[in-house]
């Protein structure tokens, strides 16, 4: 969807972003992802860059409504399937990986309109029937899986804020027209973890054994440190963490939600059933895909007050601030969740490490935005010395956690080109090429001559 554009041709459906684009005022630009980076069309080109990098794996996500453009209840679009095709295959053909997504951000509008989406449990059976079409269609040349990205990021966003579709949420959280912020969050996550698993075993039944793959989530995973040293601040963090990043992992490695949650949240936590937390123990979960970009502090709601937001269940009673005693936890970048914190990086892979047992680990995002500029001044954008030294340092600090024995088996750039930031629209650019969205023409940046030569000469950087 970032990427793509084409969204009205070659039969592919529509889905919950192509709507709420339409609304005025859902995108900070007022632009939609109609033609984004029209990729649909320039892929050959596309894969040139990837090529010219020398990377030796791409990550990319699938359209759900391309394949299925209603879901399940239409006809499967054998265009979509002759796009990824092609794609997949040029990637195989150059010696690259590809890495696929299932399901970033994107779900049929017919789920929305027929059942509520992620609301209902009606979804896991629509998650796995679309990711089973994919397995059997790809999974002969593709052998690393997600199922779901960032599920948490975009739940808070989707059904606590309501500022990614479908818009729901309550107040003090938003200012929805429908919704429930204490609720609907978690049926949602509980939701996609069963999702994940429908579609997990039915990879692990029929498809693994003989392509021989790997499936896992991508989870944005914030590093959250004490903004007290003491017991209390040790507590929030401990806390924020929980509430953040074990809610979704923690069922799918060690069969329930982290016990933080049961406490805070009692009967608003979903439940699952002996027979669902047995076959998730363990089982259904090949890598954990981490997106890593920043660090915060933890500040405790339990004990001290805090706006109407944090001091709430459904924050885990925590407030998260990048300040402490006036000097700030990273540089500030030009986006609201990100400050520059690179040790973060080796901090959350370490927990990620203690928590589940070194499972092997892919850093599937890491990247440093800038705003937009006015055409003259685009040399600024291209000469991009700042997403240089972000890399350079975050790397370092991943090379420290895997000297240190961390199971780390990839890092993915976020992102190869400048493309459509969700709610941001255009006015963040995070690529390694620069995007012409008028011309579409691409550009390499600083960054992307430095990531080549990088990767060419293996250069030390810790
Ligand atoms: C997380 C998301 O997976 C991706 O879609 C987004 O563009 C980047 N991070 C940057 O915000």
């Amino acid at each position: 969807m970032q990427i793509e554009g084409a969204v009205h041709e070659d039969g592919r459906g529509p889905n919950n972003w192509d709507l709420f684009c339409q609304i005025q005022g859902n995108i900070q630009d007022g632009r939609t992802a109609d033609i984004a980076a029209d990729h649909y069309h320039y892929w050959k080109d596309d894969l040139e860059l990837v090529h010219s990098l020398g990377v030796n794996a791409y990550r990319f996500s699938i359209s759900w409504t391309r394949i299925l453009p209603r879901g399940r209840f239409g006809e499967i679009n054998s265009n979509g399937l002759m796009f990824y095709d092609k794609l997949i295959d040029s990637l195989v053909l150059k010696g690259i990986e590809p890495f696929v997504t299932l399901c970033h951000h994107e779900i049929p509008q017919e789920l929305e309109d027929r059942y509520k989406s992620w609301l209902s449990p009606l979804i896991q059976d629509d998650f796995a029937f679309f990711a089973e079409i994919c397995f059997k269609s790809f999974g002969d040349r593709v052998k690393y899986w997600v199922t779901i990205n960032q599920p948490m990021l975009y739940t808070k966003f989707a059904y606590t804020m309501g500022t990614y579709p479908p818009g729901r949420c309550s107040t003090p959280f938003g200012n929805c027209s429908s919704g429930n912020s204490d609720t609907e969050p978690l049926i949602a996550i509980h939701n996609m973890i069963l999702s994940h698993a429908k579609a997990t075993e039915i990879y692990r039944n029929y498809y693994q054994p003989l392509q021989g793959g790997y499936i896992g989530v991508v989870v944005n995973a914030f590093m959250f440190e004490p903004y007290t040293n003491d017991e209390i601040g040790r507590d929030a963090a401990k806390r924020a963490m929980a509430f953040n990043l074990a809610w979704f992992l923690d069922p799918l490695i060690h069969g329930d939600y982290p016990a933080e949650m049961r406490h805070y949240l009692g009967g608003n936590l979903p439940t699952f059933s002996t027979g669902e937390s047995n076959m998730m123990k363990d089982g259904l979960l090949d890598f954990i895909g981490v997106n890593h970009y920043s660090s915060f502090y933890a500040k405790d709601c339990i004990h001290s007050p805090c706006n109407p937001l944090e001091s709430h269940p459904i924050s885990g009673y925590v407030h998260f601030t990048a300040e402490r005693d006036g000097i700030l936890i990273g540089e500030k970048t030009v986006m609201p969740l990100l400050y520059v914190v690179p040790n973060g990086m080796e901090k959350i892979i370490e927990y990620l490490k203690t928590r589940y047992n070194n499972k092997p680990m892919f850093v599937t995002e890491n990247g440093f935005p800038d705003g937009d500029v006015p055409i003259e001044q685009v040399n600024e954008l291209l000469h991009d010395t700042k997403r240089v030294e972000f890399h350079k340092s975050y790397l370092a600090s991943l090379a420290r956690a895997i000297k240190d024995g961390a199971d780390v088996r990839g890092y993915f750039v976020w992102s190869l080109m400048d493309n459509f930031e969700w709610t941001s629209g255009y006015s963040l650019r995070f690529g390694l090429h620069y995007v012409d969205f008028q011309t579409l023409k691409r550009t390499p940046k600083l960054s992307a001559k430095w990531y080549r030569n990088f990767l060419t000469n293996c250069t030390k950087i810790y």
